[in-house]
């Protein structure tokens, strides 16, 4: 849709943050698949708008319930509370609608980290600075009762991260199959912290005080080994997208890696790295083989590297990120 409808439009005048009568620009941003997302201008304010869209556009059908625009809500709301600089602020929301607004942050000065890892920018520093927060974010969340209840959100997650990711795959590798289902079973009853469900870079801004996150639509209250994994992934996965910068993605794999890790404080290191280290190989293997496949890993012979790495780290689960970062470092130098 190019522009906001007449509802989005008087809910914006009943939140307070559009006067009666006032004209509305609204200029849709690109990028989001699971979205509509507006830059909205109106009465000289400027925020974000964003609707959860009941289908999709993906290639392949995947639907999820819009309630999980309030979940996202919820996960801004208590990763402002932790970590103010590293999300934006919420300024409205209405579950009916089912939209909230936002600080709108300037492109100009919060450029898109995968737009800058694309460009083969990949910094090391920042890649740490994302550890750091999400595990603050993590420890500041880890064992809570009342987090727990508020993000009890299992079916969503289940249905739009670890069906077409983890199942998906399974379904493609009949022989690792057994595997792939007690992964995401075991992931979906580990009961740890709140997670964010979607820490890709392309939900991450690279604004002047550090990382931003977006798009916590898959909020969730389970293992926090799932957003390390998942960010990793994308370390890993860039090295085929820029080979020239496959060392700085690989070097910032072990910055992510190793903050996240030395801030862990709400169970031993080992055993969160063990988790995260079943989970990568599998998350790795996903986005050749699942619902959601990496649109830069375009050959067989790329797919094949993928698959030639992943599928004996599902078969015997590695205990360390080192063992996978080295066997793909291994495949990229054959
Ligand atoms: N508050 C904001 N300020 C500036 N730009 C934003 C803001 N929120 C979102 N955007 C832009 O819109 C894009 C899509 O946002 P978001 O990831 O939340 O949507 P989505 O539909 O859930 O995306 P996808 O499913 O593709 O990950 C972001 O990559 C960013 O470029
Ligand atoms: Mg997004």
């Amino acid at each position: 849709m190019d522009t906001i409808d007449r509802e989005l439009a008087a809910w914006l005048v009943h939140a307070g943050l559009v006067e009666e009568g006032a004209a509305i620009r609204a200029e849709p941003l690109t990028g989001g698949v699971a979205s509509d997302i507006w830059r909205v201008e109106a009465g000289g304010r400027r925020f974000a708008v964003k609707r959860a869209l009941a289908k999709l556009k993906v290639a392949r059908d995947w639907r999820a319930p819009v309630s999980r625009n309030g979940n996202e809500v919820e996960w801004l709301l208590e990763a402002g509370r932790i970590v103010p600089d590293a999300v934006p602020r919420v300024l409205a929301h209405d579950a009916a609608v089912g939209a909230f607004a936002m600080d709108f942050l300037r492109p100009e000065d919060h450029p898109v980290w995968k737009n800058e890892l694309r460009a083969g920018r990949a910094d090391p520093a920042f890649a740490a600075a994302v550890g750091r927060a999400i595990a603050a974010i993590h420890g500041a969340t880890a064992h809570s009762a009342t987090l727990a209840a508020r993000f009890d959100t299992d079916a969503i997650f289940h249905s739009i991260r670890l069906e077409p990711y983890l199942e998906a795959t399974a379904e493609a590798h009949p022989d690792l199959a057994d595997k792939l289902m007690a992964l995401s079973r075991d992931t979906l009853a580990t009961k740890i912290a709140l997670v964010h469900g979607d820490v890709s870079p392309k939900n991450i801004l690279v604004g002047p005080k550090g990382p931003v996150f977006l798009d916590a639509e898959c909020a969730w209250y389970g293992d926090p080994a799932f957003d390390l994994a998942f960010c990793l992934n994308h370390m890993l996965l860039k090295c085929l997208w820029v080979p020239e910068a496959r060392a700085a993605y690989l070097a910032s794999f072990d910055a992510l890696a190793t903050a996240y890790l030395e801030a862990v404080d709400w169970e031993p290191r080992e055993k969160i790295e063990a988790r995260v280290a079943r989970l990568l190989p599998g998350l790795f293997l996903a986005r050749v083989d699942g619902k959601s496949p990496a649109e830069y890993i375009t050959t067989d012979a790329d797919r094949d590297r993928v698959r030639r790495v992943a599928r004996p780290l599902i078969a015997t689960p590695p205990t360390t990120l080192a063992a996978i970062r080295d066997a793909w470092e291994e495949e990229l130098s054959q």
